[in-house]
C-alpha cells in the first residue's frame, strides 16, 4: 500500500488499483485531495501491474462536492477538471465506488469515470444551484449525455439529489452494490474479463443529439424547472448550460460552464447563499456549551393541543418515526384534531409526493387521548395552546407533577414570556421554547428559545429534538416575539403606516415580492388570518386604525373571503379592493394624516430598515449570539430570499452608513422614536463596520 498524501491511498489487489480518500466529516474535494486523487491515479496508469482502477472513499460519505470553503479563494492547482480529465483519460477501466452522498464535484468525478457503482442507500446529485452556483466541472456537459438533457436541466436546476435506485434506472448508476469497494472490485474484474468497452461520458452523443434534433421537449423542461426562480442567476445559468450541452461541441460547452461557473462564484447572490449554507450549521453550535453535554435520547413524545400547530407539531415527529401522542380537552377537539392531520397528509398522496402506505404508516405514529397520564411516560413535551399566559401556566403547573425527572418540557409559544412559563414549574432547568412556524411540517425553521434558568443538557436535547424533526434549530434568546416575530412586529407597523399615508397594499406586495419573498406582508397577514394580530393588540391595547377596521367589518383575511385584499368564491389569489384604500383615506382624514404618493424606494426602505434595526438591537441585547444567526431565522421562517443572504447580510451589503441616515429620516417623518437607528448600527455607520463581524466560535456542536 502507499500513502500518496495525508488523505490519500494506493493499494494493488489482484491486478486492480484501489484508490481511497479519507477527507473527514464529507470527503469535501479540497485541494489536498484533488492532489491526492491526480497522483494516485496517474502513478496507478503508469504501472503495468494495474489493469484497472477503483475510486472511492472511506468514512461516511463519496465526495460531497468541491469544499465551499475555498470558493472566493484563487484556485490551486490542481482544477477538479484536470483530475477528471486524468480519470476520463485512463486507458484503464475506472469504477467509481459511490456510497453517502456524491454531490456536485462529487457525481462530477464519478461522471468522469467510465463506470459507476453504488450501494442502494447512496444519493447522487448536482445541487450547486443551492449555493447560488452551477456545476463547474463539467456535470452540466456530462450528465446531459447519461440522462438526455430534459432530465439533466430539471435535476441542475431543482438540485434535488436522487436516490441510486432511480440513478440506476436513469443510467446514472451501472450497477448497486452491497458494498462499495467490494463491489466496484467485482465490477472491474467482470469489465475486464468481458472486455467491456471504454465509452467515455463525453462521447455519449445520442440523447444529445436527439435533442438538437428536436429542443421542444428541452424548452418546456427548462421552463418548468425555473418557474419560481425569476431574477435568481443560478437557476437560469445551469438552464442555459445544459442547453449549451446540445448546441455546442463538448469542449465549448465545457468552457461556457468555466465561465460561467466564475461569473456566479464571484457574485453576491451565492456569496448569499453560501453564507445561508454555513450559517444554517453555525446557529446549532452554542458557544458556551460545555463539551461533553449530551442530548437526552427522543424516543416517545407528546404535543399538547391538537389545532393546527399542535397537529402540524405532530406531523414533525411521525414523519420522523417518533410515536408521538396528541393531548386535547375534549373527544371532539381531538378527533377534529387528528381528521385535520389525516386530510393534510391526503392532500400529499393526491398530489403524488406520499403514498397511501407511507400515509397510514405516519398516522400509525400518531395517537390521540384526554388522558393527562401519558405525559408520565414521554422523553418531551411540546405545549401548543392559544397565546395565553394563563393557560400555558396551568398546563406547565400539571405537566410539573406529572413529567417524569428529565422531560424535556417546551412550549411553541411564538411571543410569551418562557421566563414565566418555566416559572409555573419546580423544574425551570428543564423548560425552553420550540417555537415551530406555521405551517409546522412544513417550515424548517425552529426557534429554541433558551430561558434564564434553560440548563445546557435542555437546551442540547431540543436542539437534537429539531435536528430528528429536520428542522434547523436556532438558538434564541427570551424576549417578546424573540428574534423573528420582534423583527416583523416593525414591519407590520411600518404596513399600517403606509397605508394611512398613501401606498397600496398591492404596491407594497409588489415591492416586497420584486425583492424575492415569495408573498407580500398583506397578502401573508390575509393568509394567517387578521384575527390574529387583532387580538393579540386588543389584549396589549395597541391600535392600528386600518387593520382593525377591517376585522371590524368580519374582514379576517383568506378565511373569510376579505381582508386586504379580495378572495373571490374561495380563491387563493388576492384581488386588489378598493375599498381598502377608501377606508385607508378615512381613517388618514380622521388623523390628520396627509396621503401622498409614495415612492418604490421609500417602500423599499420602510419595509426592510426598520427590521435591520430591530436585528441591531436583538445583537445588542444579545438574544442572537450571531447575526448570521437572525439570517438563518428569516431564510428559513420568514421566506427571506437566500440569495439575498438574511437581513443582517443584505444590510452589510447595503452599508449600514445608508441605513441610519434613511432611518433618521423616517423616525422624522413619523415621530416614531423606535425608527431612530440603534447604537450598534450608529457604531457600523460609523467605523464602516459590517453586521458580518458579531460571530462567535463555539466550542463543539450540542
Ligand atoms: N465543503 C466544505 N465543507 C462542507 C461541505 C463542502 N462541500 N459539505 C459539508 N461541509 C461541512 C459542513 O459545513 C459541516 O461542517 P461543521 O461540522 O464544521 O459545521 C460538516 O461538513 C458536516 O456537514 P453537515 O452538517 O451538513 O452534515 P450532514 O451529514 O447533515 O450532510 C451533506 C452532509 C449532505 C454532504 C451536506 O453537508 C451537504 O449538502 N453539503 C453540501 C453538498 C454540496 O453542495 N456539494 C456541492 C459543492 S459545490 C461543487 O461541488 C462545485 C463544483 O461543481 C465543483
Amino acid at each position: 500500500m502507499a500513502e500518496i498524501n495525508a488523505v490519500t491511498k494506493l493499494v494493488v489487489q489482484d491486478g486492480i488499483a484501489i484508490i481511497t480518500v479519507n477527507n473527514p466529516p464529507v470527503n469535501a474535494l479540497a485541494h489536498v485531495v484533488r492532489e491526492g486523487i491526480l497522483h494516485a491515479a496517474k502513478q496507478a496508469i503508469a504501472d503495468d501491474a494495474v489493469r484497472a482502477i477503483v475510486l472511492g472513499c472511506e468514512g461516511r460519505t463519496f465526495f460531497a462536492g468541491a469544499d465551499i470553503t475555498e470558493f472566493g479563494k484563487p484556485l490551486k492547482a490542481p482544477g477538479l477538471d484536470e483530475v477528471i480529465g486524468a480519470l476520463e483519460a485512463s486507458p484503464k477501466p475506472v469504477v467509481a465506488a459511490i456510497f453517502g452522498t456524491a454531490l456536485g464535484g462529487g457525481l462530477e468525478v464519478a461522471l468522469g469515470c467510465h463506470f459507476r457503482v453504488a450501494s442502494a442507500d447512496a444519493k447522487v446529485g448536482l445541487p450547486e444551484v443551492k449555493l447560488g452556483i452551477l456545476p463547474g466541472a463539467g456535470g452540466t456537459q456530462r450528465l446531459p449525455r447519461l440522462v438526455g438533457p430534459e432530465k439533466a436541466v430539471a435535476m441542475i436546476v431543482g438540485g434535488t439529489p436522487v436516490g441510486a435506485k432511480a440513478a440506476f434506472a436513469d443510467g446514472i448508476i451501472d450497477e448497486i452494490v452491497a458494498e462499495p469497494i467490494p463491489g466496484a472490485i467485482a465490477f472491474a474484474h467482470r469489465a475486464l474479463a468481458e472486455n467491456w468497452p471504454l465509452v467515455r461520458v463525453r462521447d455519449r452523443e445520442e440523447k444529445i443529439l436527439a435533442t438538437r434534433g428536436n429542443p421542444a421537449a428541452f424548452e418546456a423542461a427548462a421552463k418548468s424547472a425555473l418557474k419560481k426562480f425569476a431574477g435568481v442567476e443560478a437557476p437560469n445559468a445551469c438552464a442555459q448550460s445544459v442547453r449549451n450541452a446540445f448546441t455546442l461541441p463538448f469542449e465549448d460547452g465545457i468552457k461556457a460552464e468555466r465561465d460561467l461557473f466564475m461569473k456566479l462564484v464571484t457574485g453576491d447572490q451565492s456569496r448569499a447563499q453560501r453564507h445561508i449554507f454555513f450559517a444554517e450549521r453555525e446557529a446549532a453550535k452554542v458557544p458556551d456549551m460545555p463539551l461533553g453535554v449530551k442530548a437526552a435520547p427522543i424516543k416517545k413524545a407528546v404535543v399538547i393541543g391538537g389545532g393546527t400547530m399542535g397537529g402540524g407539531i405532530a406531523m414533525c415527529f411521525a414523519n420522523a418515526g417518533v410515536p408521538v401522542t396528541i393531548v386535547e380537552t375534549t373527544d371532539e377537539f381531538l378527533a377534529k384534531g387528528l381528521e385535520r392531520i389525516k386530510s393534510t397528509y391526503a392532500v400529499s398522496v393526491e398530489r403524488g409526493a406520499l403514498s397511501q402506505d407511507a400515509m397510514e404508516k405516519r398516522m400509525g405514529f400518531i395517537a390521540g387521548t384526554t388522558d393527562w397520564d401519558v405525559i408520565k411516560d414521554t422523553d418531551i413535551v411540546i405545549e401548543a395552546v392559544f397565546e395565553e399566559m394563563g393557560l400555558k401556566q396551568e398546563i406547565f403547573g400539571k405537566l410539573d407533577k406529572l413529567a417524569k425527572p428529565g422531560t424535556l418540557l417546551a412550549s411553541n409559544t411564538s411571543t410569551l414570556d418562557v421566563d414565566a412559563i418555566a416559572n409555573a414549574t419546580s423544574r425551570p432547568a428543564d423548560v425552553v421554547g420550540m417555537h415551530f412556524f406555521s405551517p409546522a411540517n412544513v417550515m424548517k425553521l425552529l426557534e429554541i428559545v433558551r430561558g434564564k434558568d434553560s440548563s445546557h443538557q435542555s437546551i442540547a436535547t431540543a436542539i437534537a429534538a429539531g435536528k430528528i424533526l429536520g428542522k434547523i434549530p436556532v438558538v434564541v434568546g427570551n424576549c417578546d416575539g424573540f428574534v423573528g416575530n420582534r423583527m416583523l412586529a416593525r414591519r407590520t407597523t411600518e404596513c399600517e403606516r403606509l397605508l394611512l399615508e398613501g401606498a397600496l397594499p398591492q404596491d407594497v406586495d409588489a415591492v416586497v415580492q420584486k425583492f424575492g419573498f415569495p408573498m407580500g406582508p398583506y397578502a401573508m397577514g390575509d393568509l394567517a388570518g387578521l384575527d390574529v394580530g387583532w387580538r393579540i393588540r386588543k389584549h396589549r391595547g395597541v391600535k392600528a386604525p386600518v387593520s382593525d377596521a377591517l376585522c371590524e367589518q368580519g374582514r379576517y383575511g383568506q378565511k373569510t373571503g376579505k381582508g386586504y385584499y379580495i378572495y373571490e368564491s374561495g380563491a387563493r389569489t388576492p384581488t386588489p379592493d378598493p375599498e381598502v384604500i377608501k377606508l385607508a383615506a378615512a381613517k388618514a382624514e380622521e388623523l390628520g394624516i396627509m396621503r401622498r404618493n409614495i415612492s418604490e424606494t421609500e417602500i423599499f426602505e420602510r419595509m426592510f430598515y426598520p427590521m435591520i434595526n430591530e436585528a441591531a438591537r436583538i445583537l445588542e441585547e444579545g438574544i442572537a449570539v450571531r447575526a448570521s444567526d437572525i439570517d438563518v431565522v428569516w431564510a428559513y421562517g420568514y421566506g427571506w430570499p437566500v440569495w439575498q443572504g438574511g437581513p443582517c447580510f443584505y444590510a452589510d451589503l447595503m452599508g449600514a452608513k445608508k441605513i441610519v441616515e434613511a432611518l433618521n429620516h423616517y423616525a422624522e417623518l413619523t415621530g416614531d422614536a423606535g425608527l431612530k437607528p440603534a447604537k450598534l448600527l450608529e457604531d457600523l455607520a460609523a467605523s464602516d463596520g459590517k453586521f458580518e463581524s458579531f460571530k462567535v466560535a463555539a466550542k463543539a456542536a450540542a
